[in-house]
């Protein structure tokens, strides 16, 4: 068990880099916050919302929701109790305005401390988005060949059933990816010259990938 850390930090990288994976147990046994807005949209989309059914076209088409939308839920979600001092921001910002805005929402002592880029090879993303399963009850994420679970369709963790992404079809995946290359790899960029940005070779298993995180985000 990982001890708390007081860290708020960004996870940037491809769609099925990993960082919902490794946001969830180092959040878990870190007592951080975990701020996915594309769980957060998923939740409007199922609950039936304005916002959901706004956000639903362009998820489905694998583009990004507009900014304004983003950027207004995240500023909310960072005031919650919970949110305060310490969180990990996975799939935020993703656009150069997203990126500003968090810039100027956050000052002094509730500064960025790290922003961490999982790095992955284009070719080995699409084999895991395909074969991605979520779990449509407590949200645990699995893979038909890297993590599969005892019982075919049936969450390890709960007992829920397991089901496939709208947007890990094959069209879509060739969007998102279309989408990081255009509109959040400039991010990488933009916090290089920040100085804050580090890397983690994510093409490797689970757990190493998380032993090197919690190294970094010391
Ligand atoms: P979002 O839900 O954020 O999707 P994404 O960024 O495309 O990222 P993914 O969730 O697909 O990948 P991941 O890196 O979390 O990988 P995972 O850990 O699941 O966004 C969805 C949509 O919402 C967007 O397209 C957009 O429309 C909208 N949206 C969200 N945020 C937005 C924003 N800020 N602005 C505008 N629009 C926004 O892993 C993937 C698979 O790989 C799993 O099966 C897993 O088991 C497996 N895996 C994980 N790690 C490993 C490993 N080390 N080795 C082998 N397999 C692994
Ligand atoms: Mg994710």
């Amino acid at each position: 068990m990982a001890t708390a850390l007081q860290a708020r930090c960004v996870f940037l990288g491809a769609p099925g880099a990993g960082k919902g994976t490794q946001a969830k147990k180092v959040a878990d046994g870190a007592a951080l916050a975990h701020i996915s807005t594309g769980d957060m949209l998923r939740q409007e989309v199922a609950a039936g919302t304005a916002l959901g059914r706004q956000a639903r076209t362009f998820m489905d088409a694998g583009k990004l929701v507009p900014d304004d939308v983003i950027i207004g839920m995240v500023r909310a979600r960072i005031q919650q109790p919970d949110a305060k001092t310490a969180w990990i921001l996975d799939g935020f910002p993703r656009t150069l305005p997203q990126a500003e805005a968090l810039d100027r929402s956050l000052t002094g002592a509730t500064a960025l401390t790290h922003v961490i880029y999982f790095a992955v090879p284009e070719a080995a993303l699409v084999g895991r988005l395909s074969g991605r399963r979520t779990c449509s009850k407590c949200g645990a994420i699995w893979h038909v060949e890297h993590k599969p679970t005892r019982r075919a369709g049936i969450c390890d963790a709960c007992g829920g059933e397991l089901a496939q992404r709208s947007d890990d079809r094959p069209e879509a995946i060739g969007k998102r990816l279309e989408v990081y290359r255009s509109q959040t790899a400039p991010l990488l960029a933009y916090y290089r010259d920040r100085r804050v940005l580090r890397e983690v070779d994510a093409d490797r298993s689970p757990e190493i990938v998380y032993q090197e995180l919690l190294k970094l985000m010391q």
